[in-house]
């Protein structure tokens, strides 16, 4: 590991020492799961938001899959990350926020996104929480964009009694154990979009 990489495992573990609930993890996320959560996510995309970035794993994937630094907006709680984000990545926007009030920012001069990757612990936010969070990141996308999510449960953590009156629905897109802990990902959209999908698959 190398020893920019260490100071930031020792960073984050700092924070989550201070912050337990918010942080919700001891360790970054590894490059297998930053491989997973990005892997639908190309340039031509076009601009995504990153929700609780921490050190940056999930930008530093982002990045390494072409996506430009300009074209990505960094949403992070945490001053401690906010402030070493802004750093790393100049030309992406960090905003030091909470991921909830998402609606009342304007990104990317009002293009809308067209991914929103996750890294947020939607386990230990309140569900109301997790509902003004969805409608922000679904305000700010095209309708056909997807909100990634990453969670080290056995089901998506956002339930479909959360989901289905906000017109969403999760599928999962596939699993890691070269993470510590072993982590899926769940890919979110409005089930109109899936429905369309649905529908041009041969024989229905
Ligand atoms: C589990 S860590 C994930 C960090 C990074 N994405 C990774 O995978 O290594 C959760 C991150 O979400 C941030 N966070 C928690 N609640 C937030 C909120 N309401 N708005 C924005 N960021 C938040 C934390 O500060 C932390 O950086």
């Amino acid at each position: 590991m190398s020893s920019q990489r260490m100071a930031e495992t020792l960073g984050f573990f700092q924070a989550w020492l201070r912050s337990p609930l918010r942080v919700a993890a001891i360790a970054p996320s590894g490059r297998a799961l930053a491989r997973l959560i990005t892997s639908e996510i190309s340039p031509d995309i076009g601009p995504v938001i990153e929700l609780g970035p921490g050190t940056g794993a999930f930008t530093r994937a982002l990045i390494a899959r072409g996506v430009r630094p300009a074209d990505l907006a960094l949403i992070e709680f945490g001053s401690e990350f906010a402030v070493a984000l802004q750093a790393r990545f100049p030309a992406a926007r960090t905003l030091w926020m909470d991921a909830a009030r998402l609606d009342t920012v304007e990104l990317f001069g009002g293009a809308p996104a067209g991914a929103v990757v996750s890294g947020l612990p939607l386990l230990s936010i309140t569900p109301r929480k997790v509902r003004a969070i969805l409608m922000g990141a679904f305000g700010k996308m095209r309708p056909e964009g997807a909100f990634y999510q990453f969670t080290y449960g056995p089901r998506c953590p956002v339930p479909p009694r959360l989901l289905a009156p906000l017109g969403l629905e999760a599928e999962r897109i596939g699993g890691t154990l070269a993470n510590l802990p072993p982590a899926a990902v769940y890919r979110i959209r409005r089930s109109t979009v899936q429905a369309r999908d649905r529908s041009e698959l041969p024989g229905l």
